[in-house]
């Protein structure tokens, strides 16, 4: 069983392209809704849930462990690592890489979390695989909430995107980074805002096919979805459908169960 897990609703997007890139897998998907957003809490209370969350999901017999949170990733993927040696740990971080890779203008945006924003692994790949880039860096704070409470084109929320977006575009931006898996799911009023004068760059699909290479016989199960939240199980499973994840739902053989962790 592959166990993926996020601060609540982002993580969805991974599991999705988990889902789909490795059809017969059997999955655990585990929101910490109880706690959600990570983003504005500090490193060490996040490493502490992630480091709780996994041995979770090690002792429900996962094998392999997908960390489907940027800000959970920069804070904790090594503490994962140290603490689970024998089960192989897949992280996500911003795609600083693809998009400059294939920036023409040389100029890219990454919007993250305000504990991503500020991170010294986000300026490492910026060092790393931005030379030469010019890296405009928008910390979003409440970003996540929204999509928590499903506001993804709610007018307040449009009107505060389009005021982070426009300066961006109006600088030059020609790539801008989703550096938060919530942010996937406001992709489509994002595009709107943008209007084809900038590509949104999200790695879910590359985090899929990371997983694939790892699966090994996990990629052979019955296909079968578990969900977990430590917190209002019922609103994990109730978002599927507006997040346009209903055929996950097809997968699950029980509801979305409450966990302590
Ligand atoms: N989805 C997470 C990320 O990728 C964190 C969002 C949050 O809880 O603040 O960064």
């Amino acid at each position: 069983m592959i166990g993926v897990f996020d601060s609540g609703l982002g993580g969805l997007s991974v599991l999705a392209a988990i889902a789909r890139a490795l059809p017969a897998a059997d999955l655990c998907y585990l929101a910490d809704s109880a706690n959600v957003p990570y983003g504005e809490r500090d490193d060490a209370f996040i490493r502490g849930r992630a480091l709780a969350i996994s041995q979770y999901l090690v002792g429900r017999g996962c094998s392999l462990i997908v960390v489907a949170c940027n800000t959970a990733t920069v804070a904790a993927v090594a503490a994962c690592r140290e603490h689970f040696p024998e089960v192989p740990v897949v992280g996500i971080e911003p795609g600083i890489k693809p998009a400059a890779a294939s920036s023409a203008r040389r100029h890219i945006a990454v919007l993250a979390t305000p504990a991503t924003a500020r991170s010294e692994r986000l300026a490492q790949l910026i060092e790393d695989h931005a030379t030469g880039v010019r890296v405009d860096v928008e910390p979003c704070p409440g970003w996540a909430t929204r999509v928590e409470t499903l506001q993804l084109d709610h007018p307040d929320f449009v009107a505060e995107a389009r005021a982070r977006i426009e300066p961006l575009l109006a600088a030059g931006a020609d790539r801008i980074v989703l550096g938060c898996t919530h942010y996937a799911f406001l992709a489509p009023t994002l595009n709107t805002l943008i209007d084809g004068r900038a590509e949104l760059v999200d790695v879910a699909d590359a985090v899929a096919r990371q997983c694939v290479r790892l699966a090994g016989s996990e990629a052979q199960g019955d296909g079968r979805l578990e969900l977990f939240a430590s917190a209002h199980p019922e609103q994990l499973q109730a978002a599927l459908p507006t997040l346009g994840l209903d055929w996950l739902a097809r997968r699950m053989s029980r509801p979305a169960q409450e966990v302590r962790v």
